[in-house]
């Protein structure tokens, strides 16, 4: 007789994040089909595509609409915790969100993304949105975040956003430069001796 496959241990629920927060200047709220417009627009620039995993170049309304549209239909499995960055009076001027990056042992591992708008960088608003969104995070578990090496002003994000380097130097995939790019490894600071650990 056939050996039956062990039974599958369920896995416990998984927390979840507030709908929205708030910060000095920002919301942090849920993405809206009526925000593919200016994820398009903002995403379709090679300066920022180019630095992110999984963002096409170009990137077309239609495609931004089919991510929202993921992210929503995936809500229920409390795996991913996108988050459209409000500028209040100007409209949407990036994205951040934090997303389960294993299952079993690594379940409680999360990992921290972000872009804005080219005509938003510089002000402080990624530093911003980054602290809040990950303070709220560590509920979660262990927050890691990884930027390309040749994009600093993201490891500068993370590092004021209390992040520190681990150690370590992943090749990771860039849809937009279809290519493995090194890239740094830094994890939120309370949690960074354990990932180093475990790593
Ligand atoms: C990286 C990015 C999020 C930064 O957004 P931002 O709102 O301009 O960031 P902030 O203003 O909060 O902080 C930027 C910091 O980087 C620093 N910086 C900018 N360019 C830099 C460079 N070439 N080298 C080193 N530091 C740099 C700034 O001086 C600032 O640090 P400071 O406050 O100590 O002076 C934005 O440029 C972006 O969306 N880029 C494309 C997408 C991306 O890189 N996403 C992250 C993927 S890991």
């Amino acid at each position: 007789m056939p050996r039956r496959p062990p039974p599958e241990r369920p896995e416990p629920p998984r927390p979840r994040l507030a709908e929205r927060y708030l910060t000095q200047r920002l919301v942090l709220r849920p993405l809206e089909f009526e925000d593919a417009a200016r994820v398009s627009r903002f995403t379709s620039d090679p300066a920022v595509a180019r630095m992110v995993g999984m963002i096409p170049l170009p990137h077309p309304r239609i495609c931004a609409e089919g991510w929202i549209q993921i992210m929503k239909a995936r809500a229920p499995l409390a795996r991913d915790f996108p988050y459209a960055v409000e500028l209040p009076g100007e409209g949407m001027i990036g994205c951040i969100g934090v997303h389960a990056r294993g299952e079993g042992e690594r379940a409680r591992l999360y990992e921290l993304g972000y872009w804005f708008g080219r005509p938003y960088w510089g002000e402080g608003f990624a530093t911003e949105a980054a602290k809040r969104l990950a303070a709220a995070a560590q509920a979660l578990g262990q927050i890691i975040a990884g930027h390309y090496l040749d994009n600093p002003a993201s490891g500068r994000v993370l590092e004021k956003a209390g992040f520190v380097d681990v150690g370590r130097i992943e090749k990771r995939f860039s849809l937009a430069r279809a290519a493995k790019v090194e890239t740094r490894i830094m994890a939120l600071a309370a949690a960074a001796g354990e990932w180093r650990e475990s790593a």
